[in-house]
C-alpha cells in the first residue's frame, strides 16, 4: 500500500524540500516544510523587535502570529506562498537575518509546542509528505515512512552557496558553511526535538547523488509510489 505519512528529517540543505516536493507532487499529496514556520515566527520576532534571549516575548509571539501556507501564486521559483499575519514573506524568511537567528527561537518549549500542535493537526489529513528536523520523532512518529536524508557539511554548503548564488545573493562559501554548521549544532544539542533520525527512519547519505538519484531510492523506499 502507498503511504499515508511520510516524514522527511535531515540537517540544513540536505534536500529534504526539494526531494519532498517531487516526492508529494509523484503521490498527489500535500507538501508541507515545517522549517517554514519556524523561520515566520522568527521574522515576527525580528520585527516586532523583540530580543531572541526573551523567551517570554518570543513565546507570547509564536502564540499570536498568524502562519498560512497554500501553493504558489508567483512563478519565481517558491514551492510555496508563505504568509505571515496575511502578508506574503515566502522570501524575506530566507534572509540571513532570520537564518542567523532562527536556530535559538526553535530551541524555545514553548515555540515548539506552538508549531507542533498546528503541525500534527495537517499530518492527521494523511496524504502528506512533511519535511523538518522532528517530524519522524515527534511531530509524526506513527509515519507509515521515515527518511533521515544526510550529506556532509561541505557538500551540503556548497549546494547552499549554489542556490543562493544563482538566487543572486552575495555570499561567501565560509560564512554559509559556518552558518550551517552553527544552525545544525544547535538543532541536533537541543533539549526538546533535537534533530535526530527515528529509531524506524531510513538514513539516506546523498553525498555525490544528484537530485534524480536520490529520488530513485526515496521511490525505491516507497514501492508504491509509482
Ligand atoms: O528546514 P529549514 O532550514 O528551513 O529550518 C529552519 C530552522 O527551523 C532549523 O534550523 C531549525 O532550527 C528549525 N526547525 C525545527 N524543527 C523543524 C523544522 C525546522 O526546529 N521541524
Amino acid at each position: 500500500t502507498i503511504p499515508n505519512s511520510i516524514a522527511i528529517d535531515g540537517p540544513a540543505s540536505s534536500g529534504k524540500s526539494t526531494i519532498g516536493v517531487r516526492l508529494a507532487e509523484r503521490l498527489g499529496y500535500l507538501f508541507f516544510d515545517t522549517g517554514i514556520m519556524y523561520r515566520a515566527v522568527t521574522l515576527a520576532v525580528i520585527r516586532a523587535g523583540i530580543g531572541v534571549d526573551d523567551e517570554e516575548g518570543v513565546t507570547q509571539l509564536a502564540h499570536r502570529v498568524h502562519i498560512d501556507v497554500r501553493p504558489p501564486t508567483v512563478a519565481d521559483g517558491r514551492k510555496e506562498d508563505v504568509l505571515l499575519d496575511g502578508e506574503d514573506v515566502t522570501w524575506a524568511i530566507r534572509e540571513p537575518e532570520v537564518e542567523k537567528r532562527v536556530s535559538k527561537i526553535s530551541a524555545y518549549a514553548g515555540v515548539r509546542r506552538a508549531m507542533t500542535e498546528l503541525q500534527r493537526r495537517i499530518g492527521k489529513r494523511g496524504r502528506v509528505v512533511m519535511v523538518g528536523r522532528d517530524i519522524g520523532t515527534v511531530v509524526m512518529p506513527d509515519a507509515d515512512l521515515k527518511i533521515f536524508l544526510d550529506a556532509s557539511l561541505e557538500e551540503r554548503a556548497r549546494r547552499r552557496f549554489r542556490e543562493l548564488i544563482q538566487r543572486g545573493e552575495a555570499v561567501r562559501f565560509e560564512d554559509v558553511l559556518a552558518g550551517l554548521k552553527q544552525r545544525d549544532q544547535i538543532d541536533s544539542s537541543r533539549e526538546i526535538a533535537p534533530l535526530k533520525p527515528a529509531d524506524d527512519a531510513v538514513i539516506l547519505n546523498t553525498d555525490g547523488l544528484s537530485v534524480e538519484e536520490v529520488l530513485k531510492r526515496v521511490f525505491e523506499l516507497c514501492k508504491d509510489c509509482g
